[in-house]
Formats: C-alpha cells, sequence, structure tokens
C-alpha cells in the first residue's frame, strides 16, 4: 500500500500559480538533504517537480516563491530565463531546451496534496521561512 504524505491542501496553491515547499531526504549516506520541491496547479490538476533547473540545477525562484513568466503561463527560471510547460515539466525555450524538470508524483488525497511513497528523512520544513535553511526540527516522514 503507498504511504501519503501531505505537503499542503489543495487550496493552498492557486490555479495558474506554484508554490515552494522545501522537504528534508536523507541521501545514501544518511544525511539531512534538503530537497526543494514545488507544485503547480492549472484548474483542479497539480504537478509537482523538483525545484531544481535542468540546466545548471539551481532552484528556479531566484525571488523565492515566484516560479511564472510575466504572462503566468508557464513554469519559468529566474536565473536565465528558461520556461517549462505546466503540465510537463518540458523546457520549450531556454538554454535547457529539450530538457524537462524532474516530476515529482503527486495525489490529492481529502484535499491535501500529497507525495506518493517518498522517504521522506524526517519532517518536511515546510514551516522554515528561509528556504535555504536544512529544516531544524525532524520527525519521521509518513
Ligand atoms: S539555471 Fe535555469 S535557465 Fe539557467
Amino acid at each position: 500500500m503507498s504511504e501519503l504524505f501531505a505537503v499542503c491542501a489543495t487550496y493552498e496553491v492557486d490555479d495558474g500559480d506554484a508554490r515552494g515547499f522545501v522537504l528534508a531526504r536523507l541521501d545514501e549516506n544518511g544525511a539531512v538533504k534538503r530537497w526543494p520541491i514545488l507544485i503547480a496547479r492549472q484548474s483542479k490538476n497539480y504537478y509537482g517537480y523538483e525545484n531544481a533547473c535542468p540546466h545548471e540545477g539551481t532552484r528556479l525562484d531566484l525571488v523565492p516563491g515566484e516560479f511564472l513568466d510575466r504572462e503566468g503561463n508557464f513554469l519559468t527560471c529566474g536565473r536565465h530565463g528558461a520556461k517549462f510547460d505546466f503540465d510537463t515539466g518540458h523546457c520549450f525555450i531556454g538554454p535547457c531546451q529539450g530538457k524537462a524538470l524532474t516530476p515529482i508524483k503527486l495525489v490529492i488525497d481529502d484535499g491535501d496534496v500529497c507525495l506518493v511513497d517518498v522517504e521522506l528523512a524526517e519532517e518536511d520544513g515546510l514551516d522554515i521561512e528561509d528556504p535555504n535553511e536544512v529544516p531544524e526540527v525532524l520527525i519521521t516522514g509518513d
């Protein structure tokens, strides 16, 4: 049976927008590692991606929380302007054209946007204001 981890409530991501979260995972050596992700929404569809640009691996939101192009039609990287489709994460213009964001499987469960079968280090770090910090309070992910 799949394990779910609720990241946020569905209403916390506006239609046509995206939000970033920083979770914590264990690396292969058992060390806690920051795991920035983003959840994008179009109508009733939610899309999860790792918040790492395929161009240089940095976060898309140069300004924290800003994931959209000026018109709000596409996900964009604030660093060099790559644009990505909401629904596929495919980069169609920019220095990583032809590559794609790494998708994260999501399910909607009882009004929550949930990750499926992702082994989190311990706690999420959702309460951290500075998204560059590693979560301090850790609990076992479920
Ligand atoms: S790092 Fe994203 S376009 Fe260069």
